[in-house]
């Protein structure tokens, strides 16, 4: 089969280590989301002004959108050390008893994917969030005892791509919350620009504009267009990268002007040939596509309800009429 270009959830080797090198440093680097980055500088300007850590922090938003980019900025911006590790990666409360003492005053424990902390790791962590301390249990049996640990006052940063999974326990801990929006394509055509600039590929401003319209408001997938497209430009073309080379690529690719891959279509087609245009369940969708739910909410549904393709109603999902225009299927009135 096939790889699927708007697959976010998995990032190769190569792209691990080019991501990095493209990542924004500090926060002035960080193109768009203009209103989270306003409200960080002054909660971060505003702790250090009092010697204090920051906030705990939960980001929100679908993959791709620089979250875990924003973690570091947040780290850089406060001077201090970022621990990072993820939900699935935490096995048992003790799993985090070395990684909370050894943090030093002002870190920052970065854990993404935190929806998916398992209930008892979630509960160790509630009073190491709020008073900075951890209890944990040494010895076994009879002579098992319980001794409390403080801690310095860290930051958890937690990052997350379904937000109405956390328990309101847990997301009650924390004290600032920003939720990613998809990025508008300007700020994309910026954020092509400057990786085209660090990766040393020439990029004209109108082959920039169509990669950012086709990105589907996501920083990640914009870079990952832009070397697909300096790819075929260098095996194609003459290495340089034009509006009609831009366009072959991305069609190539199966990604459409309004940004939509094959997985989106084939979404939308479920719905309108087998559902009649919905209204119908997430679960029967992702049985008739054969493809994993998660992906189907995390990935697909939210790009195309910000597209407005689909609308979610009460008794599941809809196509709307501008769905029906952009895949050229007759919208039929009922
Ligand atoms: N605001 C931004 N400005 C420039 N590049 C960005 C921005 N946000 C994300 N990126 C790029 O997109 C990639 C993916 O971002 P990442 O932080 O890993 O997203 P998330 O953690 O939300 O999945 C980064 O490696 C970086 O190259
Ligand atoms: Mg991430």
């Amino acid at each position: 089969m096939e790889e699927r270009l708007v697959d976010y959830l998995r990032e190769d080797e190569e792209e691990k280590v080019i991501n990095l090198s493209l990542r924004p440093f500090k926060l002035k680097d960080f193109i768009g989301q203009e209103e989270i980055v306003s409200s960080l500088e002054i909660a971060i300007e505003a702790a250090k002004r009092r010697g204090e850590s920051l906030e705990h922090t939960l980001l929100s938003g679908p993959p791709g959108l620089g979250k875990t980019s924003l973690a570091y900025c947040i780290s850089r911006e406060m001077g201090t050390k970022l621990t990072a590790t993820s939900g699935p990666a935490i096995e048992r409360a003790g799993d985090l008893v070395g990684i909370l003492t050894n943090l030093e005053k002002g870190d920052i424990l970065f854990i993404d994917e935190i929806h998916r902390l398992s209930k008892v790791v979630e509960e160790f962590l509630y009073p190491a969030m709020e008073n900075f301390q951890i209890d944990f249990v040494i010895d076994k049996g009879p002579y098992a005892k319980s001794v409390k640990f403080n801690l310095k006052p860290f930051t958890l940063i937690g990052a997350t791509t379904r937000k109405g999974l956390l328990s309101a326990p847990l997301r009650g801990r924390f004290g600032l919350f920003f939720d990613f929006d998809f990025y508008p394509a300007q700020s994309l055509v910026i954020i092509v620009k400057r990786s085209a600039n660090l990766l040393g590929i020439p990029i004209d401003e109108e082959s920039a504009k169509e990669i950012a319209e086709r990105a589907r408001g996501s920083p990640r997938l914009a870079n990952r267009l832009l070397r697909r497209v300096r790819d075929y430009a260098q095996v194609k073309g003459e290495g340089i990268i034009n509006l009609t080379i831009t366009k072959d690529s991305l069609g190539k690719i199966g990604v459409d002007e309004a940004g939509l891959d094959d997985l989106d279509r084939k979404y939308l087609k479920a719905l309108i040939n087998i559902y009649n245009g919905g209204p119908c369940g997430i679960e029967s969708i992702s049985a008739s596509l054969g493809e994993d739910k998660g992906t189907l909410e995390d990935v697909v549904e939210p790009y195309l309800l910000s597209k407005g393709f689909i609308k979610r109603t009460q008794r599941g999902r809809v196509v709307t009429e501008l769905a029906y225009k952009h895949l050229n299927i007759p919208f039929l009135y009922t």
